[in-house]
């Protein structure tokens, strides 16, 4: 029996099947991941019921292999951390039944867990601190979440306190490249095939606009659908005038845009909050062109940027199980069998 705090982690809420098992909210024991990108690549994009049934096909031989790679027991465990939103209900729903009925028959604490939260919680893992500056990321800070559903600038003071500080006004930075890459029949999930085309573009060749919103009450917002419908109207130009296409020129034109706005609005907001260290996550903090930026610009601000390897930018029960850790021990624990699963569930 091994020492510490260990808890069991679900996450499904959208199309991966993930369990994992973290002690004291930063050792990872086991970190199972079962994709089901394949089946929907052939639809272009996630389908809610078939990841629904996935789940119930998956989950509870991903959730056996999490525990006999952690060589952990049921019994050995002090509680099971559970996304309950936000996310895509039926998903979500798979996951937060299973994690209920283990806690009920097992009486293990329940700690529900808020999706775009254990995001963050990625940078706290071993894995994560070891590959940045061997430490974990310091409070306050600030935090970039951005996703296939989100786009966040987030004001951490300490564990737990949140404080959404920028968002987008309508696409999320993921849709926008997910919906670009359709555009040029690249597939599904769209950001890692954009990222890898445009490293063979040109960046200047074709400028997109870069959409940097004029509200002083809200100047960390973002919006991408300006820039989306500027993709897509060059895109039906060059087919009416029977021109072909440069793919790798019109990525990274597209890539800049979006990441030039990511990267001046989050430093924008950690030097206006004199915070030292920013954390990166999500799906689109893969993205290796948006990596070397932040750590180019932040260099002269003297600001230190956080971001997971890629296995735990993208969705995985890791993150939950660290950020469960903190919930755990303020005691923020569920009691309530009825506890349900909320798809625009607010930080
Ligand atoms: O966090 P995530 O796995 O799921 C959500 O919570 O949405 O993020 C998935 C999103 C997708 O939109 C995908 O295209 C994007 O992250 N993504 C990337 C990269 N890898 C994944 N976007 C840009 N560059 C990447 N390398
Ligand atoms: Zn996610």
């Amino acid at each position: 029996m091994q020492e510490g705090i260990k808890i069991l982690a679900i996450e499904t809420s959208c199309d991966d099947t993930t369990a994992a098992v973290i002690k004291d909210g930063h050792k990872i024991l086991s970190n199972v991941i079962s994709s089901q990108r394949e089946t929907h690549s052939l639809y272009g994009g996630v389908v809610p019921e078939i990841a629904s049934r996935e789940h119930l096909k998956l989950l509870i031989p991903v959730v056996k292999k999490s525990l006999e790679e952690a060589n952990v027991s049921l019994e050995e465990l002090n509680a099971i951390g559970v996304t309950h939103g936000p996310g895509l209900v039926g998903p979500l729903l798979v996951g937060l039944s299973y994690a209920k009925s283990l806690s009920y028959a097992k009486n293990i604490p329940l700690v529900p867990q808020h999706h775009i939260k254990s995001h963050i919680y990625a940078n706290f893992l071993d894995k994560s601190i070891d590959e940045n500056y061997g430490v974990p990321p310091e409070f306050p800070l600030i935090a970039l979440v951005v996703s296939g559903g989100h786009t966040d600038i987030i004001y951490m003071k300490n564990h737990n306190e949140f404080e959404i500080i920028g968002r987008t006004v309508d696409d999320a930075a993921g849709e926008a490249f997910d919906k670009i890459a359709r555009a040029l029949d690249l597939g599904y999930p769209g950001g890692p095939k954009i990222d890898k085309l445009a490293k063979k573009g040109l960046e200047g060749r074709i400028e997109f606009p870069k959409a940097k919103l004029k509200d002083p009450t809200s100047p960390y917002d973002f919006s991408f659908s300006g820039l989306k419908s500027a993709v897509l109207n060059y895109l039906n130009r060059c087919e009416m005038k029977s021109e072909t296409v440069d793919k790798k020129d019109v990525a990274a034109g597209f890539q800049k845009s979006v990441i030039d706005v990511l990267v001046s609005n989050t430093l924008e907001a950690a030097r206006d909050k004199n915070v030292n260290d920013v954390v990166l996550a999500g799906g689109v903090s893969a993205n290796s062109a948006l990596r070397d930026e932040f750590k180019e610009k932040a260099k002269d601000l003297g600001i230190k940027v956080h971001s997971p390897p890629l296995i735990l930018c993208t969705d995985n029960a890791a993150m939950v199980g660290a950020s469960a850790y903190h919930s755990y021990k303020e005691n923020k624990i569920s009691t309530a069998l009825d506890l349900n699963a909320v798809p625009n569930l607010e930080m």
